[in-house]
This record gives structure tokens, sequence and C-alpha cells, in this order.
């Protein structure tokens, strides 16, 4: 059980101070090692590294979503959705959010979506050297998975994009006031578009989840809302952070391009493990609760760090390595328990499929540019920005091995 206050030793940077939002995972190794259950001074939040602390967390309903929430909800005027719901009520928003966004969802946009990864690599094919590969292919994809969900028509992209990438501010918790105060203006903004466009919506997933009378209006674009701010830019950085590590590989970029759909799949997880874009999610305890290590009051402010969990030795074998075919791989990037990610076959399968795409068309593709420095922005961990030459034919900034990835 922890009582005693412990403290990060001195050198090793808090991982909300810059240096340890630029890279957290030393704090995170030390903490999930001494103190996997820690009450931060600095904060008064309690930090949760441990994996099998992490899994029992986000199953106990001791730990509220609702209440982790709900000073920000209020705050920040977003509807009400399945992140800001507990129990009963979660369990009627969700259901219906299944048909926006569950496999049936997947299966009814794959092909639209191959096609437009297609097309995104033949077009940024003419350029030969992405100077930014996050906002050339990863932000894209996730406009068109987006588009395709919702029922967007082609000319109607580039505006939902614009509105999405200024909503995507509410994501991060340390957003400076001015920001924030932007981003508040965009969710409002977002709503009175998803609106407006649900009675006009091609055939589509949005389609089918609109015509269901279990949710109110305001409950339905709550979902939407939620699944614009919850999912575009995490999907558009996951790119950018699944390319930051798998680019310098060959052997892996040749086993992804020679691999089957499910093998892609794996990649993806493995990915998606080491550089969770969603690095933590907020609870509040409704009253005493008991993790293996250790015990947190009622009314506690709980960070899950999904990210450290990713890389607790105790369930991952070479915890900082990239194993393009670990499995099983029972990562924490998606959550767990009742509010694990809807999306996650989606973002999986959508991922994959432009991953593996990109490295048949172009095998040698490498980093390149200045080194790639990571934002010190808490949600998502992205890159500020990751320059990658399709044809490899330039001077790439990749190692070839994991020296500089972890
Ligand atoms: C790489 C991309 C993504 C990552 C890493 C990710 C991660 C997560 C995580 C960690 C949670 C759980 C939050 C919690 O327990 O508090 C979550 C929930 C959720 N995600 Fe994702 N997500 C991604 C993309 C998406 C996309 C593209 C969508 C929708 C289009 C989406 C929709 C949702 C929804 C609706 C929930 C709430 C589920 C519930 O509360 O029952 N996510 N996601």
């Amino acid at each position: 059980m922890t009582t005693a206050a412990v403290r990060l030793p001195a050198g090793i940077a808090h991982p909300f101070a810059p240096a340890g939002r630029v890279d957290p995972y030393p704090a995170y190794t030390w903490l999930r090692a001494h103190d996997p259950v820690h009450r931060d001074p600095m904060t008064g939040m309690w930090l949760v590294t441990g994996y099998a602390d992490c899994t029992a967390l986000l199953k106990d309903p001791a730990f509220s979503a609702a209440a982790g929430q709900r000073e920000r909800a209020r705050e920040d005027d977003l509807p009400v959705s399945m992140l800001t719901s507990d129990g009963a009520d979660h369990a009627r928003l969700r259901a219906p959010g299944a048909r926006l966004l569950g496999p049936a969802a997947m299966v009814q946009i794959a092909d639209g979506v191959a096609r437009d990864a297609d097309a995104l690599l033949e077009r940024a094919g003419e350029r030969d050297v992405l100077t930014d590969a996050v906002e050339q292919l990863g932000s894209p994809l996730a406009t068109a998975v987006l588009a395709r969900l919702f029922g967007l028509r082609d000319d109607q992209r580039a505006p939902f994009a614009q509105l999405a990438r200024a909503a995507s501010v509410n994501l991060d918790p340390l957003a400076p006031p001015p920001l924030a105060r932007l981003g508040r203006a965009a969710m409002g903004e977002l709503t009175r578009y998803l609106d407006a466009h649900t009675d006009q919506a091609l055939p589509s997933p949005l389609r089918d989840f609109a015509a269901d009378t279990r949710l109110t209006r305001q409950e339905m674009l709550g979902v939407l809302g939620l699944a614009v701010v919850g999912g575009w830019q995490p999907l558009a950085e996951s790119i950018g952070n699944a390319l930051y590590w798998l680019l310098p590989r060959p052997d892996v970029r040749a086993a992804l391009a020679l691999g089957t759909t499910d093998a892609a799949g794996t990649a993806m997880d493995e990915l998606l493990r080491l550089e969770a874009p969603i690095p933590f999610t907020a609870r509040v305890t409704v009253r005493d609760a008991e993790l293996p290590g250790g015990r947190i009051p009622a009314g506690s402010r709980v960070l899950a760090v999904l990210a450290a969990a990713n890389r607790d030795p105790a369930v991952f074998a070479d915890p900082e390595q990239l194993r393009h075919d670990r499995s099983p791989n029972p990562h924490l990037a998606f959550g767990g328990g009742p509010h694990f990610c809807l999306a996650a076959r989606l973002v999986r399968q959508s991922g994959a499929l432009l991953l593996s795409r990109l490295v048949r068309t172009y095998p040698a593709a490498a980093l390149t540019g200045p080194e790639p420095r990571w934002a010190a922005t808490l949600i998502p961990r992205r890159l500020t920005s990751l320059g990658v030459d399709l044809n490899g034919t330039g001077t790439g900034t990749g190692t070839g091995t994991e020296a500089g990835r972890a």
C-alpha cells in the first residue's frame, strides 16, 4: 500500500514539465518500477503506470469516467457523450454508437477507404519527398475515414478537416487558455455543422446511426462530436508515430510489404503500443478503491497512464523494442473496460491498410530532413513534423536501430 509521499528523483523530468512532455518515458519507467500507484505531489493527482493497475482501474466502477471528464466537459461546453457517462447511461449511448463506429461500419466503408488510401499515396508520389507526413498522409487518411463514416461529399472534406483540426484543441488538457477558448468555439461550430449535415448525409454509417431512435438529437450530436474530437487527430498522428518507428527498420518494412492483412493489423497494434497517441485517460474515484499496486481514496483524480502500461516489462518482453509480429499484444492504446475505444478495429484496419500499401508502393521509403522532435503537448502524443523520402534516395535521419526510438 502506498502511503509515504514518493518523489521522482532529481534529474528525471516530471511528465507534465516541458522536458517530460517531450520525453515522458524516463518518468514513466521510474514510477512503474518504484511506485506504480503514485500520488503526484506536483498536481495532487494519482498517476497509475503499472499494466495490472491500469487494466484493473479501467474495469472498476469505483473509477468514474463521467466524474473524470465532468470538470472539463462543463468548462468546454462539450455535449454529453459516452466519455462523460458511466454505467447504464454509458451503455445506453454506446449501443447505438456501435452502428456508427463498430465492425459493421468498417465493412461498409473499407473499399472506399482503400481507394482513398491509394489516391493519397499516388498524390504523395508526385512530391517524392514529404516534408510533413502527418499533414500529407495522416490527416488526409483521418479525414477520409470520417468522411466515409459520415457520408460527406468530396467537396465537403476540406472544410470538415478544418473544423476537425480546430476542435481537436479540446483534446489537450494543458492547452493555453487563449487556444482552449478557440477550441471551445470550434466545438460549438462543429456541433452546428454536424447537426446541419446529418440530414443530408450520403448513404453511410452516419445515416444508420441517425435513424436509431434510442438517442435524442443532442445525444447523437454528442457521440458524433466525440468521434471527431477523440478520433480525427489521434488517427492522423498515429500514422506519423508509426512511420517514425517503422521506416528505419527495413526488415519490418519488408515483412509488412509481403505480409497478409492480418499481419499488417498485428504490426499496427505494436506501433500503437509503442507510441500511444492518447497516452493517458482521466477518472475520479467515487469511493475508496484498491488496485494491485495500492489504495486510492474516494474523491481522487486519477490518470491511467496507458503509455506507461504499454511498456511494462511484466507483460511485454523487450518492451522498448518494435516487434512487428508481437502476439498476443494486449496493449492499452485503445483503453480498456467499458470505455474501450469503439473505433479500435476501424483505426487498426485503416492504419494497417495505409502503412502496408505505403511500404509496397515505396519499399525504400526512409525518414529524411531534421531529426524528428516530439511536441510538448500532452494529448495527443505527436511529432512536430516528420520528413519522409518516399524513394529513399536522400540522406535519411533513421538509424535503422531502436537506439533513438525509445
Ligand atoms: C489512433 C487513434 C485512436 C486512439 C489511440 C484512440 C484511443 C481511445 C482511448 C484510449 C479511448 C478510451 C478513453 C477512456 O477510457 O477514457 C477511446 C475511446 C473512444 N474512442 Fe478512440 N481512439 C482512436 C481513434 C478513434 C476514432 C477514429 C474514433 C471515431 C471515429 C474513436 C472513437 C472513440 C469513442 C466513441 C470512444 C468512447 C468509447 C466509450 O466511452 O464507450 N476513436 N479511444
